[in-house]
């Protein structure tokens, strides 16, 4: 029986996907899309939407969408890193205004045409940029320039920007503040309030059905601080949560499964662009400071002469070890599968040492450590597909019957033990 089933769910409720079914309206939300509506029936010239990754601007638009997508003509430009004529093009092809090879003065003169005929039908005419952060300077002053188009009496064209905090910050520069005087409303969406967050997770939990699934409510305030109010943590983090629940067959999330949750999410899956850029050129840095140090280390004069000597001593040995026997190859480090099934809880033998073989990745969606190698053994943790958990030397065992268990570090000073069954041996 999967998650869903178990708990009686029709959907996963705590998707990453940002639906508008799913939308919960927090005070911030709710203010942001009054605004957003009103910059259109009042045809507001320009507006700006600000929030944090995860805070659910994309989720908002797709809102707006579903009340004006059959009421007025919209260009939704998604992918912005678009030159200024770019930008052109993908605004008209978005309104189904064929344009291509035309002079830039052609496309701006039919556009105008085009926001003419529609305002004299009392239809409106959007552009909607989502991640506009990603907007060059010169596409922003492009910008500026369409939203130049309109009559005495009234704007043509509404635009909508929305991004991250830091286009505000750009917009704020010396070559962008014509652009940004143009702006008439902005709104910041904050992130949930402490109140908002055990409420919207159960508005999502009603959403998909609910069924037998509860959340325990102590539970809701370890969730509000961890993810800081932000929608997008609070998904992943009450999902891994749910998920560690549902492997104990359990019907309630206690602070234990959303403690157990916050470990693995801590470090690596936030949805932190910041950080993960960071991290990449961090790798990067060392990555390339490795290979100029193994270039400079090997055109040292000193450490060639140091490398013929090594070798002249490997050739040597060689012509010794081919009268020995042969050193089993490492992967004999496996044990038989025909061990004795006698001697329970195990033998403990230590395998040649390996210096190849040090991780293992768990390849089933979750496995137990355990404390001992043995299947009754307490359990320590759960490990979920993909996790690369580091071996304890290179001690294995084998159980009463026949099974094999790696030794693991758990942490810093503790032990565990996983069945071969469900793990794949990694470099
Ligand atoms: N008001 C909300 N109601 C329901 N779900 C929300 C809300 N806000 C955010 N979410 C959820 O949070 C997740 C992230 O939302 P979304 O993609 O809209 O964020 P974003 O601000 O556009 O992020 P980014 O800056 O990375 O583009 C989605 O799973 C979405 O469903
Ligand atoms: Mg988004």
């Amino acid at each position: 029986m999967d998650l869903l089933e178990f708990y009686g769910l029709k959907e996963d409720p705590f998707k990453l996907t940002p639906d508008p079914l799913y939308f919960y309206p927090s005070g911030s939300h709710n203010e942001a899309l009054l605004s957003l509506n009103y910059v259109i029936e009042q045809k507001e010239g320009f507006c700006l939407i600000t929030g944090e990754p995860g805070t659910g601007k994309t989720t908002l638009l797709n809102v707006l969408l579903g009340r004006w997508r059959d009421n007025a003509e919209i260009a939704l430009i998604l992918t912005p890193r678009l030159s200024p004529e770019e930008f052109l093009i993908s605004v008209l092809e978005d309104l189904n205004l064929k344009l291509k090879d035309k002079t830039k003065n052609d496309m701006l003169k039919a556009f105008r045409d085009f926001l003419i005929e529609k305002s004299l039908g009392g239809r409106r005419v959007l552009i909607i940029v989502d991640e506009a952060q990603d907007l060059p300077d010169e596409t922003l002053e492009e910008l500026r320039l369409l939203s130049n188009l309109e009559t005495t009496k009234e704007k043509l064209l509404q635009i909508i920007l929305i991004g991250q905090p830091e286009l505000e910050k750009r917009l704020r520069a010396d070559n962008l503040k014509q652009l940004n005087q143009r702006i008439t409303i902005r709104v910041r969406l904050s992130p949930l309030t402490i109140t908002e967050t055990p409420d919207y997770i159960n508005y999502r939990l009603v959403k998909a059905g609910k069924g037998f699934l509860r959340l325990d409510e102590k539970s809701m305030k370890p969730i509000h601080n961890f993810s800081k109010g932000i929608p997008r943590i609070i998904n992943l983090l009450s999902s891994r949560a749910l998920m560690s629940a549902y492997l104990e067959g359990s019907n309630l999330v206690t602070l234990r499964h959303v403690h157990y949750a916050m470990s693995h999410l801590s470090d690596s899956t936030i949805d932190n662009r910041k950080r993960l850029y960071k991290i990449i050129y961090g790798f990067t840095a060392i990555i390339l400071l490795t290979i100029v140090g193994v270039v400079v280390y090997n055109y040292l004069p000193i450490h060639r002469d140091q490398q013929s000597a090594l070798k002249q001593v490997q050739g040597r040995n060689q012509t010794q070890t081919q009268t020995q026997t042969p050193e089993p190859p490492v992967s004999n480090i496996e044990p038989s599968s025909t061990a004795p099934l006698t001697g329970s809880p195990v033998k403990q033998q230590p395998t040649p040492p390996s210096p190849v073989l040090r991780y293992v990745v768990v390849k089933t969606s979750a496995a137990n450590i355990r404390a001992e190698p043995r299947i009754d053994a307490d359990k320590i943790r759960l490990a979920y597909k993909g996790e690369r958990l580091a071996r304890s030397g290179d001690y294995k065992s084998i159980d009463a019957t026949g099974r094999k268990w790696y030794k693991l570090m758990v942490d810093k000073d503790r032990v565990g033990w996983i069945a071969d069954s469900v793990v794949i041996l990694k470099e």
